[in-house]
């Protein structure tokens, strides 16, 4: 089997167990563990669990990759860069708040990218983008295309007369809200409507499956958009930001179908 291939069967089979492990424990009952950057900043003791049992897994599975996750940060069997050149990027529980208040758009998501773990430099070969609450697995392997179970997906080439479809999401930090909502501002006129759904991962799945035709973020970690990024890429969209390079990072990220792709990273960008 080829290496992204190989890739994503071990991101399909870990996120299936996690997020079932994440279902779980919300039907116990959910507390928050801590805050992080912000107030609105939460972890719960299901985020932390639900990421060492991926860490567990793929540790048993692939020894010599680097593992980068929300919760506990980069770490690698090597000092610097993982042997194999290889680095998993997870979100053990993407979209917490909704997972903390009992709304059922939360996803496990976990990416294979090659190269230096900077989403700027990576190269994705696999990801997997799983909602416990709802049973869709997201999936892509790089070449072979975006899958959700085995349906094939694909972007919507064309938004329709009547504006696109398009989704955000705010930061945690209420310093940041000023500008959030600005770009909102500048964004509604392409818009028919404007979706909050709450999880990055989420937002970038249903990119690739025409459910939204756009989306554009600033704030976003690599473990937000690791997974779903290549997910949109491989169901024949586009994803970018800001900088030179015009990679999805913190400074913005935006996915959408060929057409509409520019004029709305420009738009978000204030260009
Ligand atoms: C958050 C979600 C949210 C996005 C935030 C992310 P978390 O991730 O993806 O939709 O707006 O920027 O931090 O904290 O729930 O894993
Ligand atoms: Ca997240």
């Amino acid at each position: 089997m080829p290496l992204a291939e190989d890739l994503q069967h071990i991101a399909i089979e870990i996120a299936r167990e996690a997020g079932e492990l994440a279902r779980r424990r919300r039907r116990e009952g959910v507390s928050i563990a801590a805050t992080k950057s912000a107030v609105a900043d939460i972890v719960t003791e299901a985020d932390r669990e639900v990421e060492v049992l991926i860490r567990t897994r793929l540790t048993e599975q692939r020894p010599g990759d680097g593992f980068l996750g929300e919760e506990s940060g980069a770490e690698s069997t090597l000092a610097d860069a993982p042997a194999t050149g290889i680095t998993w990027v997870v979100d053990p529980i993407d979209g917490t708040v909704n997972y903390a208040y009992g709304i059922p758009s939360y996803a496990v998501s976990i990416a294979a990218v090659s190269g230096d773990p900077e989403p700027e430099w990576w190269l994705a070969l696999a990801g997997a983008v799983y909602n416990p609450a709802s049973g869709e697995l997201f999936h892509a392997a790089r070449g072979s295309g975006a899958w959700l179970g085995d349906e094939r997906l694909a972007v919507n080439a064309e938004p329709s007369a009547a504006g696109a479809l398009l989704a955000t999401g705010f930061g945690y930090d209420p310093a940041t809200h000023a500008g959030d909502l600005a770009r909102v501002a500048r964004v509604m006129p392409l818009a028919r409507d404007l979706r909050r759904i709450g999880a990055a991962s989420l937002d970038l799945a249903f990119v690739a499956a025409g459910r939204l035709d756009g989306y554009f973020e600033r704030g976003l970690n690599p473990w937000d958009h690791a997974a779903g990024a290549l997910l949109v890429a491989e169901a024949g969209g586009m994803v970018g930001g800001a900088g030179p390079r015009r990679a999805a990072g913190k400074a913005m990220t935006v996915a959408a179908g060929p057409t509409l792709f520019e004029t709305l990273l420009r738009t978000a960008l204030g260009e």
